[in-house]
């Protein structure tokens, strides 16, 4: 499986932080916020990965990452997005790079506590279709909401102002090669945007959509109030691993 990270659009809800510089650079505690979602892939056993950017500061993205090293890859693949057309718009530049295998995208704004590894290797099993991550939120209306019936997803909704359940669809995806024809269908939203929900939708029409709940906190970084949220809960974390390897040590003096 291949992995691909969205990293475009223009950041608006965060300027002026993102007058000068792209959302997915900005820091999230200790890092920026690309390395997360790269992390996340790499955790999983993803090592071929594509990122998607746009803006003026794609070169940017060069420079931090190059060929990925820091994070144990011999390789990094890049495209460029013209303009911010929606995610799935961004998702069909990966095309090319998928190559007829299945894919795994995460959107370069979502940061998690645990692994998806579980996940993805339920995907590999499952072979076609697609696959969700889900969590359970107080605010599900900022977000894609699943309607769940027994063990099915029915149907998803983009940021409903009623929604029909908790359960935010989270921005990791896990999708075959048919998932490029069906983002060939897709018409903008009134947000002038090609949506993830519309494809998804789409599957969970064919009856291919099947879902995970993912383990441990999970937030976007895309509002002043999330950013700060994502910093402060990878600080916590953070402090806690520390905690947890020093308690290790002494035990084992
Ligand atoms: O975070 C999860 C949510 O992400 C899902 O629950 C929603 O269903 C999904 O539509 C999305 O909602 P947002 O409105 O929060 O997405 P946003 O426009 O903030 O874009 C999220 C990331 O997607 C962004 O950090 C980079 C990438 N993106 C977005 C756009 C609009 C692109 O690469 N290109 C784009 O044109």
């Amino acid at each position: 499986m291949k992995g691909v990270v969205l990293a475009g659009g223009t950041g608006s809800r965060l300027s002026p932080l993102t007058k000068i510089t792209n959302k997915h650079l900005l820091p999230v505690y200790d890092r920026p916020m690309i390395y997360y979602p790269i992390q996340t892939l790499v955790d999983a056993g993803i090592r071929d990965i594509m990122i998607v950017t746009g803006g003026r500061n794609a070169g940017d993205f060069l420079r931090l990452l190059g060929n990925g090293k820091e994070f144990g890859l011999a390789h990094l693949n890049y495209s460029y997005q013209e303009g911010e057309g929606g995610i799935a718009e961004a998702l069909a530049l990966a095309e090319h790079f998928a190559d007829g295998d299945t894919i795994c995208v995460i959107l370069g704004d979502n940061i998690i506590e645990g692994s998806i590894r579980g996940a993805v290797e339920a995907f590999e099993r499952q072979g076609r279709g697609a696959r969700i991550l889900l969590k359970e939120v107080p605010d599900a209306e900022r977000f894609g909401v699943a309607e769940i019936e027994g063990d099915r997803i029915i149907g998803i909704e983009e940021k409903p102002a009623r929604p029909k359940s908790r359960y935010a669809v989270t921005g990791i995806y896990m999708y075959d090669s048919t998932v490029f024809d069906k983002i060939r269908t897709l018409v903008p939203s009134e947000r002038g945007e090609l949506e993830i929900t519309d494809v998804n939708n789409a599957y969970i029409r064919e009856n291919a959509m099947t879902f995970s709940f993912l383990e441990g906190w999970w937030t976007d970084a895309g509002t002043f109030d999330s950013l700060l949220r994502a910093g402060n809960l990878v600080a916590q974390t953070r402090r806690a691993q520390a905690a947890r390897a020093q308690a290790v040590e002494v035990a084992g003096r």
